[in-house]
């Protein structure tokens, strides 16, 4: 039975909530497993739009148990804002669990990823200032606090007390900021402590039990490859993987237990904050695209950079997840469009690249070399069998399974469930 890891393809913001609510109906356990609240992901389903942060798309399923896994960074603010937000639209929470291992987001992690982006100057990465750089600096730095911690306050109010002093140390000294008042953070932290108490539990039992029961565990992804810390456009990354390798890290199981790995991209390509882009359009086409796919940030709002489908970039991505399969969203944004480009490979320094380089100053002087495919100018939303969609079309799809050697088995033509073509069943 399957364990299903859904990762995001590119620079994040791929629709993997769609694929995710999608699979989830059909699944026992959905694990979110990386990230925190800088990811957003709609869903929209009989039960209307949801745009979530850090619950697990399988929640409007009573019957599946949604796990937010070790790998993630909790703010227990949003969190409970989010869970309230459910529960006023009617949705049960009986069935969702946090890891005891999942580390928080302090009020001084996201203080100080604002003071440190200000600080960046032109330099800034352009973070979604959520304290993700930060929480997870500090989880390496064995300078966390998780959300084990909350239930155990005597333990709690020792450890915030000296990290605190060293956090407002640095908060003062180097930013010459105010403080934090550790009674403060105490108080606030033990209320969200008394709130999230009964979901905080040991959750890689859950998960170990599921897979030998041969359960169906859908192991949900957050950002893109693109934004991966190691594989990423570094430093202009994220700072928790957002790999199908972290699937099994961050929820607690071995990587021996992962089926298939469907990884998503945009028929086009996106990105939300700094960083070079090889195939960014700087023109009408790009404002066409970001227009017509309301291409704005779900947690910032920020107009998100939009540029051609970028083959180079995704052939990597494919290999490092080691994709079985690929869900293709947004086709239908690029119904009106006369011609389309797909970069196939770089021109750097006069020789041809292949290869997604390491090196952003080397990215950041990539020409993309492109190829160039009919358009097929004729609406796609109805259509929900892949021989139905106009010949072009199929083109597009099958040129990009080519050029990333992997069957495309899903194709969304819309934000609506139903919008969408089923090549092969995942779960
Ligand atoms: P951080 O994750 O907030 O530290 O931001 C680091 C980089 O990742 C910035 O370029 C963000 O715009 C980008 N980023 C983080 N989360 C997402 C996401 O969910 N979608 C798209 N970009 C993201």
């Amino acid at each position: 039975m399957p364990v299903v890891a859904v990762v995001g393809g590119q620079w994040g913001d791929e629709g993997k909530g769609k694929i995710v609510d999608m699979l989830a109906e059909k699944s026992d356990v959905v694990v979110r497993f990386s990230g925190g609240d800088n990811a957003g992901h709609t869903v929209v389903n009989p039960l209307g739009q949801f745009a979530l942060k850090l619950v697990p798309c399988g929640i409007f399923y009573p019957q599946v148990t949604c796990i937010i896994g070790n790998g993630v960074a909790i703010n227990p603010a949003v969190l409970l804002e989010e869970m309230d937000m459910l529960q006023e639209r009617g949705i049960d929470l009986s069935h969702l669990y946090i890891s005891d291992r999942a580390h928080l987001i302090m009020p001084y992690h996201t203080f100080l990823d604002g003071l440190e982006e200000e600080s960046r100057g032109g330099r800034a990465i352009g973070t979604t200032r959520k304290g993700i750089g930060p929480v997870f600096s500090d989880k390496i730095a064995r300078l966390g606090i998780r959300a084990g911690d909350l239930l155990d306050r005597e333990t709690f109010r020792e450890r915030l007390s000296h990290l605190l002093e060293h956090k407002n140390d640095i908060i003062s000294r180097v930013f010459g900021a105010e403080p934090l008042s550790l009674d403060d953070v105490f108080r606030q932290y033990c209320e969200y402590g008394e709130r999230l108490a009964q979901y905080i539990k040991e959750t890689t039992l859950m998960i170990a039990e599921a897979i030998d029961n041969k359960g169906k565990v859908l192991m949900e992804g957050a950002q893109g490859m693109l934004l991966d810390p190691d594989f990423g456009t570094y430093p202009f990354a994220t700072s928790s993987s957002p790999l199908a390798g972290e699937a099994s890290i961050g929820a607690g199981f071995g990587p021996t237990r992962i089926d298939q790995v469907i990884g998503v991209f945009k028929a086009f390509c996106s990105r939300v904050g700094a960083g070079p882009f090889p195939t960014e359009l700087e023109d009408d086409t790009g404002d066409l695209i970001r227009e017509r796919g309301h291409e704005y940030g779900t947690v910032t709002g920020r107009p998100r950079r939009c540029g051609w489908f970028d083959a180079v970039a995704a052939r990597f991505s494919q290999r490092v997840n080691g994709c079985t399969g690929l869900a293709i969203t947004r086709l239908d944004i690029l119904d009106v469009l006369p011609r389309l480009k797909i970069c196939v490979s770089y021109e750097l320094d006069g020789q041809t690249v292949n290869n997604f380089p390491a090196s952003v100053t080397a990215l950041a002087r990539c020409q993309p070399v492109y190829e160039e495919l009919p358009g097929w100018q004729t609406p796609t939303s109805d259509i929900r069998e892949f021989g139905q969609l106009p010949a072009e079309a199929q083109q597009y799809v099958t040129r990009i399974e080519e050029l990333l050697s992997c069957p495309v088995d899903v194709i969304s033509v819309g934000s609506a469930r139903e919008q969408t073509i089923v090549r092969r069943d995942i779960m």
